[in-house]
């Protein structure tokens, strides 16, 4: 169509895009007169558009000049400057910490301006902060304790349900690292109990009355996880604080770092290289300090297939795989899923006072013919949900949500957009919006299937939960 060939409509377009996200944009010619400034960033900056359009940036910003200005330096020297954290009092009194990208806007060889995208972290990072600062504080009120630095790391072994042969083999494995210092990587789908082991491993260690210290590596942008994982000095960059790292805090216990495959390559090289020497250096600090922790890692890929991808260094697997754990799905050790609903019964039976004695010999049928694709966190929580609905006490399949039932584990097999017209258009539809309704019947239909459990419900989808996330979101 030739309409999107046209530069005017291309130009609303961005226009009508950079309005609605929710990054500060701010694009300045290769002078450093500001020629595009969204509300996001006046927002951000607590400035009026007015005020910042058509000047130059020196003029608007006293605290600026032409060395610190990002904009500037980048006009300067046509070079990108990546995802750089920054912490600042804006105009309006307000402290704000935003992650920026710097990037320079070359026509034909030649330099015509800079754009720098603001993403507002202040939230994330206050948040991170004041979690760092609670656990730095519950261990350093008593760090002799015993149980000072556990209330994370409730689980023992007497907890892993399961008697299926790879079971028993891989708690044994996991006893006998206990009793090491080695690297531990824990690997299995999700819900396959990964944190459960590493909780164990934990508790029955030598390390066990020192921290137990969990940290996503998939929760955090890179900048924020380097500063939460090693630590800051005041200065080291805007608005940074002397605070220790999650290495320091951990000191004498274990760290967990969860998702591993999602903390970016370059933050990957940086943990290796305090794997292997043992010492940490806080962002900004000249001086090392020596840390004595406990590594155990988590993913729910195959690391070969993560080294493929890229999204796990190969120097770095070579070093926290001294010890695998690899943790079966559950749809490969059937004859566990017994013994765990026995398990899941008489917890809930105590927590809701109720009787239920068993599953009945159909709803054992449905359990062996499911995949269980949520592993034993989805029947944790079939059976959670049966014993709410339920009034005897034996749990019948009508007490499982549908797609158990009907043995819908995974997939669109399992998802119908019902309706004998959903292929016809309504008037002056276009295909565009009848593909987005579709859609939304699809994750509302996921959804349900999964009983609101998003990660679930991504999995039926076969799309990444953040995606999934997103689209409930902008759902209309
Ligand atoms: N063998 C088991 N015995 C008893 N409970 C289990 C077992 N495996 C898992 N669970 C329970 O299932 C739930 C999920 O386990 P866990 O959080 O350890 O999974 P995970 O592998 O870390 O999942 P994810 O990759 O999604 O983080 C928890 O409530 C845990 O207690
Ligand atoms: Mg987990």
């Amino acid at each position: 169509m030739a309409r999107t060939d046209s530069a005017p409509w291309l130009r609303q377009t961005l226009l009508t895009l950079l309005c609605a996200i929710d990054e500060g944009i701010h694009v300045v010619d290769d002078t450093g007169v500001t020629v595009y400034y969204n509300a996001q960033a006046a927002e951000l900056e607590g400035l009026e558009p007015e005020s910042v359009l058509g000047k130059h940036i020196l003029d608007v910003y006293p605290s600026l000049d032409p060395e610190n200005s990002t904009l500037l330096q980048v006009c300067r020297t046509k070079r990108p400057v990546l995802t750089q954290q920054q912490s600042f009092t804006n105009f309006k009194g307000q402290r704000v910490t935003t992650l920026n990208t710097t990037l320079p806007i070359i026509i034909d060889n030649r330099l015509v301006g800079a754009v720098e995208v603001s993403k507002n972290i202040t939230a994330v990072r206050e948040l991170s902060e004041r979690l760092l600062d609670l656990q730095a504080r519950v261990f350093d009120r008593n760090p002799d304790s015993t149980t000072s630095g556990r209330p994370i790391a409730r689980y023992t072994f007497a907890d892993i349900i399961g008697q299926n042969s790879k079971m028993v083999e891989l708690k044994s494995l996991a006893q006998r690292s206990a009793t090491t210092d080695s690297a531990v990587l824990v690997l299995g789908e999700t819900g396959t109990g990964k944190e459960l082991v590493v909780q164990a491993i934990h508790n029955a260690s030598r390390r066990r009355a020192r921290p137990f210290v969990a940290q996503n590596c998939a929760a955090l942008p890179e900048t924020l996880l380097e500063s939460i994982l090693f630590g800051t000095i005041r200065g080291s960059f805007t608005g940074a604080e002397n605070r220790p790292g999650l290495f320091e805090i951990a000191n004498g216990g274990t760290l967990f770092l969860d998702e591993l495959n999602a903390m970016p390559p370059s933050l990957q090289a940086k943990l290796l290289r305090v794997l292997q020497d043992g010492m940490v250096r806080r962002i900004g600090d000249s001086k090392l300090r020596p840390v004595d922790v406990r590594i155990i890692t988590a993913m729910n890929e195959k690391p070969f297939e993560a080294m493929r991808k890229g999204t796990l260094r190969e120097d770095l697997y070579y070093r926290i795989n001294v010890v695998t754990i690899g943790l079966p799905p559950l749809r490969e050790r059937r004859d566990d899923s017994l013994l765990l609903s026995q398990h899941f019964i008489s917890h809930y039976n105590r927590v809701f006072g109720r009787k239920v004695i068993g599953l009945a010999e159909k709803t054992w049928e449905v359990f062996k013919n499911y995949d269980w694709p949520g592993n034993v966190r989805e029947l944790q929580h079939a059976l959670e949900g049966a014993m709410n609905i339920i009034d005897g006490d034996i749990i019948l399949p009508e007490h499982l949500p549908a797609h158990i039932r009907e043995g819908n584990a995974l997939g669109f097999a399992g998802l119908s957009v019902t309706g004998t017209d959903s292929f016809i258009l309504s008037p002056g539809q276009s295909l565009h919006d009848a593909l987005a309704e579709a859609e939304i019947r699809y994750v509302e239909q996921a959804m349900q299937q999964a009983r609101g459990n998003v990660t679930l419900a991504a999995e039926i989808l076969r799309i990444p939960r953040q995606t999934l996330q997103y689209k409930l979101r902008t759902r209309k």
